[in-house]
């Protein structure tokens, strides 16, 4: 396909026809050349991704802004940035002459920017009609620290002998007097093991869970926060209480304890400026006091024990007496692995109220908060001191309407409040569950509606898409992949929330990240893991089965888990339009291929365990042989073939040429030795599934003559199941792309409407309110799957939120302008849907498509963000045929025609609004 290169020399003409009358205007630069009514404004800046992030540290920031215009054919041909620190400017970037509005870099050549020191910056841009704007609102970037030297605070420990069964969370203390009127406090902390840091009585921050998990002996992310407002002249006292978290708690289902280190420790500075210009800097060192007092237990999977009768009241206040606390010890732990935050951290986001209050057959008494989420319950409860309250979770009820937990496995998702007396309210701080369902247990008479509700908490990233249709099942089912992914990306992109794992897999990870990407902002959390997958990869390339990796020693990698290294990249660099992350990663990526290769013979990567297509369709006595099981080697050479071309993809981009050569290369005997050992020259696959089939065609592992029969073997192999899936995690997410790109795409909405398992509305019509692990997580009877492994929120099966984006609704990414800088809109209407729609918050602003079919026409209506254009697939037999806003699409300036593929007009289009009718 050519013509879709055709879009570029439509923006490049014009700014042709401009640039030159800009130049012979004026010689010192390109200033606004005429006075047309141009209206755009400059929003949404953002520095490394984020808005106003404090506590960076790339030293070499990349500055994004929008574009905001009224007018259609919007685009910028020039900016302007600005960087001040203290109103002086200290980079001043003149007139570019370029269209980049995403991840402009501070260039190397400006003056350094500093440890701690708070930037702001604000750009103005030249339209293609010679406008310039105005200058943007000011935003800021703070800078981290930088240097390890800067670190003037002392890692500490308590000073008390700990209880080593119970280990209570210890509190630390620390008073202190300010005489000077203050400019600004910054406060810089971090802990091995989990903080909530305290000032003056109120928490610092909103975040939970601080300060994430990473792999912490090699990268441990500290948290800036602005606390000016929180320090106030006279007495003032700093409190911060830890909990165990992934640092010391149990861990996996082999129950680990300590996997980083035995001791929880806080490392906290509060950098003060004052009016008069003088510094003070208020550190961790033996001077603080510690203590335990109400948290007397916290762990991840078992929940929170609270005792109230021991708070210490005012212990986060001045003025308190510690005269029996204990003080505390420095200890010698490195600061080397010390790294800013780089992704959004979790917060507290929707409230849930409970939809009903009920007693089950065995007399429990249950609350049902109507959606399956993570987080946890806020109650407030009145009684005596010495009463107990037991709060438990659970995601589904059993067959006969009874709380059930066994899917939890060891994990005892259980938080426990003991009362002090009088109305107290609770809430954990250390720990989080998975659950629709709380039992309670404990609390004298009635449980009232207003008493208790349910909170998500979730890696703060914006929801950028939305996806809806005119089935409500289908949209129940985006609901649930939206869900699927709030609960499971805390931090690091976990596989379920419940159970005793929770742990960064990386196969579930890959297998989603496209889809997450059209859901949400997740190009700093998967930034952030990246790193990780590199720090946890073994020195012959080999990639953990989770990462941070707490399972032990790495030997192997499994075929479509490993891969997590270079399809990630390669996927945010598509949806964000991110270089950088290629070239960060890009030697993760290349070792990894070549532990394939070394562990390869002849080419054939066909040795070790790997996990397969997980979970694939396995029917219960399997007598018919209807199991769809699928060579576990055929899968590996297939997922070698394509880490290969992801690290050619990647090569090509960084401008690697030998690199590409070499690969190119390998990636030939790849695919020869893949066909010698699993296909007969007629693509006919050593496993007859569809998995065997969907990898190959996607993968282009088969010859160009074969492909269009192998389709037509996927195609008959579904109708044989009477349209059912049977695929597991590594066949799934490509399943209704691969029929579409054969012309199945009939089939494949066949396969999405399908609600008898396995399908993705079965789970829906049993009542999910989130994906399961499983295809029948739940039978049709009610019965559950075995509790072994039985996750009722694990997001791998909601891969197929990408076809809903991509291709059902039709809007992607072109690889000649990633990050939607270039789009492409192409819907693909199926029979059983009359109207499918989506929005994504891109870089550039809401990129648009929402296509609806009445009376034998169908109306398409785009939105593409100004400074991006697109190429629009129109479903129609010629162009004479589509009209736009009721006038036909000749003639109209931003439009240009330009030619016609299998059933579809195609369009180039410039930034605007459209809408296209035509018969259908
Ligand atoms: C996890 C997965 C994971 C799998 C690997 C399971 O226990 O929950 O989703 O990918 O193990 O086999």
């Amino acid at each position: 396909m050519t013509y879709f290169k055709s879009a570029i020399p439509l923006l490049f003409d014009t700014i042709k026809e401009v640039i030159p009358t800009v130049i012979n205007n004026n010689k010192s630069g390109l200033i606004r050349l005429s006075t047309s009514q141009s209206d755009i404004k400059i929003e949404n800046l953002t520095c490394e991704n984020l808005h106003n992030p404090l506590g960076i540290d790339e030293v070499k920031p990349r500055f994004s802004w929008q574009l905001v215009a009224t007018h259609n054919n919007c685009y910028q041909i020039a900016y302007e940035i600005n960087v001040k620190l203290d109103n002086k400017i200290i980079w001043a970037s003149g007139k570019q002459l370029s269209e980049q509005s995403v991840m402009v870099r501070y260039p190397s050549t400006a003056t350094p920017l500093e440890s701690a020191k708070k930037y702001t910056w604000q750009v103005r841009v030249t339209d293609n009609t010679g406008f310039t704007s105005d200058w943007s609102e000011q935003a800021i970037f703070q800078m981290g620290l930088l240097h390890t030297t800067d670190w003037k605070a002392k890692w500490i420990i308590p000073g008390y002998v700990e209880d080593s069964i119970m280990r209570p969370s210890p509190m630390f203390r620390k008073e202190f007097v300010i005489a000077k009127k203050i400019v600004s406090a910054t406060a810089f902390i971090t802990a091995h093991g989990l903080y909530e840091a305290r000032i003056n009585g109120e928490k610092v921050g909103d975040a939970y869970l601080t300060p994430g998990w990473t792999s912490y002996n090699k990268r441990l992310q500290y948290q800036v926060y602005d606390v000016t407002n929180m320090i106030k002249k006279g007495a003032n006292a700093f409190g911060v209480v830890l909990g165990s978290g992934w640092y010391r708690g149990h861990l996996t289902w082999k129950n680990y304890n300590n996997i980083y280190g035995k001791d929880i420790a806080l490392l906290m500075q509060v950098q003060i400026t004052y009016a008069d210009g003088s510094n003070e800097i208020i550190v961790t060192n033996e001077s603080w006091k510690s203590s335990t007092g109400a948290i007397r237990y916290s762990e991840i999977y078992d929940g929170e024990i609270i005792d109230s009768r021991l708070e210490k009241k005012g212990w986060d206040r001045p003025n308190y007496n510690d005269q029996d606390w204990a003080g505390t010890k420095e200890i010698d732990s490195t600061k080397e692995n010390l790294i800013a935050t780089q992704n959004e951290l979790v917060e507290k986001h929707e409230e849930f109220n409970p939809i009903k209050i009920f007693t089950t057959p065995k007399g429990e008494q249950v609350i049902d908060f109507g959606q399956n989420l993570v987080g946890w319950t806020v109650l407030k409860v009145k009684g005596n001191t010495g009463d107990t309250v037991k709060l438990y979770h659970a995601e589904v009820l059993d067959k006969n309407g009874n709380f059930y937990t066994a899917n939890l496995r060891a994990a005892k998702a259980q938080d426990e409040y003991i009362l002090s007396g009088g109305t107290e309210i609770f809430e954990p701080h250390f720990t989080w569950h998975g659950f629709r369902y709380v039992k309670i247990e404990g609390i004298k008479g009635e449980i009232k509606s207003d008493d208790i509700k349910a909170v998500a908490i979730y890696s703060d990233m914006k929801q950028t898409g939305k996806f809806e249709s005119s089935n409500l099942l289908v949209n129940q089912l985006q609901h649930n992949i939206q869900w699927g992914q709030k609960g499971n990306f805390i931090d690091v992109p976990t596989d379920c929330p419940q159970r005793d794992e929770r742990l960064g897999w990386t196969g579930d990870a890959q297998v989603f990240c496209s889809t997450a990407a059209f859901n949400m902002d997740v190009h700093n959390f998967f930034t952030k893991w990246t790193k990780d997958i590199a720090a946890d990869q073994t020195a012959k390339g080999c990639v953990p089965n989770v990462v941070p990796n707490v399972l032990g020693a790495v030997t192997r990698s499994s075929a479509g888990w490993g891969d997590a290294c270079t399809v990630i990249p390669w996927d945010i660099y598509l949806a964000f339009g991110d270089t950088s992350i290629l070239k960060n990663q890009y030697n993760s990526m290349k070792a990894y291929v070549e532990y394939m290769h070394n562990t390869s013979k002849n080419n054939l990567w066909n040795i070790g365990a790997h996990f397969g297509d997980w979970l694939y369709f396995q029917p219960e006595n399997d007598k018919d042989g209807r199991g769809a099981i699928t060579d576990k080697y055929l899968i590996a050479q297939c997922f070698y073939s394509h880490s290969v071309q992801l690290l050619i993809n990647a090569a090509k981009v960084l401008g690697n040429t030998a690199d590409v050569a070499y690969y190119n290369d390998l990636q030939e005997k790849v695919k020869a030795a893949f066909l010698q050992e699993y296909a007969t020259p007629n693509g006919r696959l050593v496993s007859a599934t569809q998995t065997a089939y969907v990898l190959a065609l996607n993968f282009d592992m088969l010859p160009e003559p074969v492909r269009k029969e192998a389709a037509k073997r996927l195609a008959d192999n579904i109708k044989s199941y009477e349209n059912h899936l049977t695929t597991g995690f590594l066949g799934t997410p490509y399943l209704c792309s691969v029929l579409t790109n054969f012309g199945y795409n009939d089939l494949a909405g066949k396969l999405l409407l399908q609600d008898t398992y396995p399908s993705w509305l079965y789970p829906v019509k049993m009542g999910a309110t989130t994906i399961w692990e499983r295809w029948d997580g739940q039978k049709p009877d009610s019965t559950f799957q075995t509790a072994g492994m039985n996750s009722f929120n694990h997001y791998s099966y909601g891969a197929i939120g990408d076809w809903l984006y991509k291709k059902l609704v039709g809007i992607d990414t072109y690889e000649d302008g990633v990050g939607y800088k270039h789009s492409k809109i192409q819907p693909h209407p199926i029979s059983e849907i009359s109207h499918a729609s989506a929005s994504l918050d891109t870089y550039y602003g809401t990129l648009s498509c929402s296509w609806k079919i009445e009376n034998g026409v169908i109306s398409i209506d785009v939105t593409i963000p100004a400074n991006t254009h697109a190429t629009i697939f129109i479903p129609a037999k010629e162009a004479t045929d589509i009209s736009e806003n009721g006038k036909s699409i000749f003639g109209i300036k931003e439009i240009t025609i330009v030619g016609k593929e299998n059933e579809y007009v195609i369009l180039n289009s410039t930034s605007g609004s459209y809408h296209f009718s035509c018969k259908y």
